[in-house]
C-alpha cells in the first residue's frame, strides 16, 4: 500500500490509509491545516492553490461530514467540484465502478474522493487508473467498508493536538463497536504513529475484532478501567447498518453498559475531551449531556474536518505553499 500512495521521495499521490504514513507527513498535514484554518476563518475564504484542477465527488455512502467538507475544501482551493449523484447516475443501470471511473477520468479528472462500502474500492481503483497510465489522478479514500478514514483519522488527530498540545504523554481511550469501525482503524494507525504511549480500545466482546491486541493496543472490556484517567475519549458510532447479525441484546442495554454518562465521564482527567466522528446515536453510545457538555469537542472536529481536507489536498496535488513534505 505504501509504493501506492507514496513517491518514490516520499510525496503523497493517494490518500487511500493512515496504515504506514510517516509520522513527518501527518505533522505536514497538521502544519498545512494550521495555515489553512486561517484561510478558513477570513473573510475572504478562497486560495487559488487548486484553480484549474477538478475534483470529483463519489459518494456511494451516505455522508452528510465527509462529503460536504470535501467540498468546501476544494471550493476554497478554487477547485472546479463535481459531485456525482450516484442515485441517478449509470450506476443504476449496473454500470460497473472501473467503467464510472474510466469515463470520468476522460472528462479530465484530476482528483477521485470516494466512499464505497466495499473495503479496498479506493485502493482498486489507484491500481487501476496506474494501470491505464492516468498516473496525473489522485484517489482520496473517503471510507471504505470496515478498513479505512483516512481523512476522519487525520482530522481527529488534528483536534487532539489542538486540544493537548503533545500526543507523547496522552491516554486515549477508543470506545464502543470498534468490529464494524473504519475511523478506529485509522486512529489507532495514526496514534501509534505519532507516538501515544498508552491506546486503549474498550467495548463489548462481540464488538472487538479478534486482531487489536496484535496492533500494540490495550483491550479491555470495562468502560470504568478503559476511561480512568485518560485524556480523551473518541466514542465510537453503534453501526446498526453494517450489523449482520445479533451483536447486542438491546439499545438500553448497550447504554448501560457502553454509553458515555456524566457520571462515567467523571473517571477521565477533569481536562479530557470527548470526541465523535459522527453521525451521532444519541442516548445510545453516548448521552446528549456529554455530547453537547463543555468537555464536547465534536463539532470542532467538523470545523477542523475542512483544514485538513484543504491540506491532504494541496499535497496531493504538490502544491502545498511551502518545503515538500
Ligand atoms: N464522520 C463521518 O464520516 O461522517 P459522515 O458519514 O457524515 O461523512
Amino acid at each position: 500500500m505504501t509504493r501506492l500512495q507514496l513517491t518514490p521521495d516520499g510525496r503523497l499521490k493517494h490518500l487511500l490509509t493512515l496504515e504506514g504514513l510517516p509520522e513527518t507527513l501527518l505533522h505536514r498535514i497538521f502544519e498545512l491545516a494550521d495555515s489553512f484554518l486561517e484561510v478558513s476563518t477570513r473573510s475572504v475564504k478562497k486560495v487559488p492553490l487548486l484553480r484549474g484542477k477538478s475534483v470529483f465527488n463519489l459518494f456511494f455512502e451516505n455522508s452528510t461530514r465527509t462529503r460536504t467538507t470535501f467540498e468546501i475544501a476544494a471550493a476554497r482551493l478554487s477547485a472546479d467540484v463535481i459531485n456525482l449523484n450516484i442515485a441517478t447516475s449509470s450506476t443504476a443501470k449496473g454500470e460497473s465502478l472501473l467503467d464510472t471511473v474510466d469515463n470520468l477520468a476522460a472528462m479530465m479528472a484530476d482528483m477521485f474522493v470516494i466512499r464505497h462500502a466495499a473495503a479496498g474500492a479506493p485502493v482498486r481503483i489507484a491500481q487501476h487508473l496506474a494501470e491505464r497510465g492516468q498516473t496525473h489522478i489522485s484517489v482520496l479514500n473517503a471510507g471504505d467498508g470496515r478498513h479505512a478514514h483516512p481523512t476522519q483519522g487525520l482530522l481527529d488527530m488534528y483536534t487532539i493536538r489542538h486540544y493537548k498540545r503533545e500526543f507523547t504523554h496522552l491516554s486515549v481511550a477508543i470506545v464502543g463497536d470498534v468490529l464494524h469501525s473504519r475511523v478506529a482503524r485509522s486512529e489507532i494507525s495514526a496514534l501509534s504513529a505519532l507516538g501515544v504511549p498508552d491506546i486503549r480500545v474498550a467495548g463489548p466482546k462481540t464488538l472487538l475484532p479478534k486482531e487489536l491486541s496484535a496492533l500494540g493496543v490495550t483491550v479491555t472490556h470495562d468502560l470504568d478501567e478503559a476511561l480512568d484517567g485518560v485524556d480523551v475519549i473518541m466514542m465510537l458510532r453503534l453501526q446498526n447498518e453494517r450489523m449482520h447479525g445479533s451483536f447486542i441484546s438491546s439499545v438500553a442495554e448497550y447504554h448501560e453498559c457502553w454509553g458515555l454518562t456524566p457520571e462515567r465521564l467523571k473517571r477521565a482527567k477533569p481536562n479530557a475531551i470527548v470526541m465523535h466522528p459522527g453521525p451521532m446515536n444519541r442516548g445510545v453510545e453516548i448521552a446528549s449531556s456529554v455530547a453537547d457538555g463543555p468537555q464536547s469537542v465534536i463539532l470542532p472536529q467538523v470545523t477542523f474536518g475542512i483544514a485538513v481536507r484543504m491540506a491532504v489536498f494541496a499535497l496531493l496535488a504538490d502544491v502545498a505553499p511551502g518545503a515538500a513534505a
